[in-house]
């Protein structure tokens, strides 16, 4: 799982990064480089006059040589009859102008910067959500939810954040040392090739040498956090069963070793980058003290003096822009590894589109919807089964029917359903709701079909949100979620709760009986005044009166409605239209519940059971 890319510069990965910017984003992002070096000539301008005022200051104007580079500048610049002590006064001022005003330009450039790609995370995060929800239930549950919400996240984060902002910052960096350099040069060329070499021989040795740990630790670090949030979720939701089997202890200890492990890798990532900058500290140093002694020995002391000050001036800005442009490469390189699932999730998504950034508007009209369904030669098989779970069914259920799915469990309903839905794309065959795809009937007509899962999801909200879930609370009325309790028996409870429909379920419902869960499923899926409502096992942990009291307020729906229902509880479909005996992914019988009894022993003997 972790591939680790240990060339020295990953330009491919690089350049996917960068393509995942619009091309507007990168003429910006060079425009940011255009300005990064005229500030870069504003700090050459800034450490010229230094050098010129200090070698002024030490060697007095009768010092200079006729001829030299100082006497040139002055010359150049009508300065040389002026008194020393003013020209003094305005080489240094106009110097701190110099450095002052890059400062300035810099941080306003910075922050502009910063807040840009602030916003380019948030758009590249929310495209990819939006990418994620537009695809078949299949693929949406293949990774566990904590992956998947890092992937959007924190290495979209290191993906922008980490390696594009740091990329721009490197390419300037690298811009103001060619600058710095190149001036340095008109001083004294010699000196200048020579801390050229020096230090970026250090830098690139350093950067050779820590590159792979770097990107190993941040890959580990990423896949490690994942496995951390996994855990800490699960510990959280399997509480229940820990408690009871005295397990907590073990997960507690389980996730306590991934934390020591991620320390581990925390410690090491953070302390990486202080090698190297420790390293070329000193190297600027000794660097330093290797000119004075050079120029101390080849020249004389005024020429020494006043190289080794332009070369002082120049350290101030050079050593931190070569320590930033190392720990930058760094960094760039670790985001890059430890946005790698991130790139597993783009390649997934590679020809998805977004959805659309129209939101549904409620609506209980469904005109010209007809809620009749057509299965035709339908298969399917999930992508890592080995048999197809569906194997060639074909129905057709018209308006207003109470139709009933029943059989063994594994046998594919609900895989059925979700092929109705649209959730899952057959293999084969065809699947036609109001004569359209079930995509484009949903799209078409939003609403008319109301689903009810075997497992009622419930949203960290109010009662009214989750009965609204995935449309604007503010936009329906109360009236209609009233309605919607009221068929699904469940007005009585949320009328004793405190606040009523602004009573706040908690997480997952976990302060509602399984009953009320699923009660609350149905109102859900009964708002819109659906055509046709499908429920899996959406009565199942009902008590016998309440399922009575639901299933007969579902039932006087039927009529104008198709009601499609997956039960196990016999009693429930008595009175369907027509029930289907389904196993083993076919259709093995079909007919009134009296009819199929008499034909499927196995039907039959489940009845009896259950004192039918
Ligand atoms: N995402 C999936 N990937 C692979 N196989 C799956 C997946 N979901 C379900 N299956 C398999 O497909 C088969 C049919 O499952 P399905 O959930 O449709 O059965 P069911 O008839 O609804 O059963 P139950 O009555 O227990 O709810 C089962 O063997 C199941 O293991
Ligand atoms: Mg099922």
């Amino acid at each position: 799982m972790v591939s680790i890319n240990s060339s020295v510069f990953n330009f491919p990965e690089i350049k996917r990064v960068l393509l995942l910017l619009e091309k507007k984003d990168r003429v910006k992002l060079f425009l940011v480089l255009v300005v990064n070096t005229f500030l870069a000539f504003l700090d050459l301008f800034g450490v010229a006059l230094i050098g010129i005022t200090s070698a002024i200051l030490i060697r007095g104007l009768q010092g200079l040589t006729a001829g030299d580079q100082v006497s040139r500048f002055l010359e150049l610049l009508n300065l040389d009859e002026l008194p020393q002590r003013n020209i003094l006064i305005l080489l240094g001022t106009t110097a701190i102008f110099f450095f002052v005003l890059k400062t300035v330009l810099s941080v306003y450039f910075l922050r502009r910067t910063l807040r840009y790609m602030s916003i380019r995370n948030a758009q590249i995060s929310s495209s990819l959500v939006s990418k994620m929800l537009n695809r078949p239930v299949e693929k949406i549950f293949n990774k566990s939810i904590q992956n998947q919400i890092y992937n959007v996240t924190g290495g979209v984060e290191r993906l922008v954040g980490g390696a594009v902002t740091n990329l721009v910052v490197i390419a300037s960096d690298v811009v103001l040392l060619l600058v710095i350099i190149l001036g340095l040069m008109l001083v004294d060329p010699l000196t200048s090739v020579g801390t050229f070499f020096v230090f970026t021989g250090i830098a690139f040795l350093l950067y050779f040498l820590l590159h792979k740990r770097v990107s190993i630790l941040n890959s580990k670090f990423a896949y490690e956090s994942i496995y951390f949030n996994q855990k800490v979720s699960e510990g959280i939701n399997s509480f229940r069963d820990l408690f009871i089997k005295g397990g907590r202890e073990f997960y507690v200890n389980e996730i306590r070793k991934t934390k020591m492990k991620l320390a581990g890798y925390d410690a090491e990532i953070k302390f990486i980058p202080n090698i190297s900058k420790y390293t070329i500290e000193i190297s600027v140093i000794l660097g330093i003290a290797l000119i004075a002694g050079i120029q101390f020995y080849l020249f004389d002391s005024n020429r020494a003096i006043a190289v080794i000050s332009v070369f002082l001036a120049a350290s101030t800005r050079i050593a931190p822009a070569i320590i930033r442009l190392q720990q930058n490469i760094i960094l760039v390189k670790s985001s890059l590894s430890a946005a790698q699932p991130t790139f597993e999730l783009i390649d997934e998504l590679n020809g998805i589109k977004e959805l659309e950034t129209t939101e549904t508007l409620i609506t209980t009209s469904h005109r010209d919807f007809a809620p009749r369904v057509n299965l035709k030669n339908l298969k399917f098989k999930y992508t890592d089964a080995i048999n197809e779970t569906i194997q060639d069914i074909s129905l057709e259920i018209s308006e207003g029917k109470f139709i009933a799915f029943v059989g063994p469990s594994g046998g594919g309903k609900s895989t059925l359903v979700d092929l109705v839905l649209g959730l899952l794309a057959p293999s084969s065959g065809s699947i036609s709701i109001s004569g359209l795809t079930p995509v484009d009937a949903i799209k078409k007509w939003p609403g008319s079909i109301g689903y009810v899962p075997q497992d009622v999801f419930i949203e960290n909200s109010t009662v009214k949100e989750n009965i609204c879930l995935g449309f604007n609370p503010e936009l329906v009325a109360d009236d209609l979620i009233w309605q919607a309790l009221e068929h699904a028996d469940l007005s009585d409870f949320v009328r004793g709760l405190e606040g009523q429909l602004s009573y706040r379920i908690s997480d997952s419902g976990k302060n509602l009986s399984g009953g009320q869960r699923q009660r609350l499923g149905i109102a859900r899926a009964l708002l819109t005044k659906p055509k046709i409502v499908i429920f899996d096992e959406a009565t199942s942990a009902l008590d016998a009166e309440t399922e009575n009291r639901v299933s007969e307020s579902i039932l006087k729906l039927t009529g104008e409605c198709t009601v499609i229902f997956i039960a196990h509880r016999l009693s429930v479909v008595r009175s369907a239209d027509m029930i289907y005996y389904i196993d083993k992914g076919r259709i093995v019988n079909q007919g009134t519940f009296d009819e199929l009894r008499s034909i499927n022993a196995d039907f039959n003997n489940q009845a009896n059971f259950m004192g039918i």
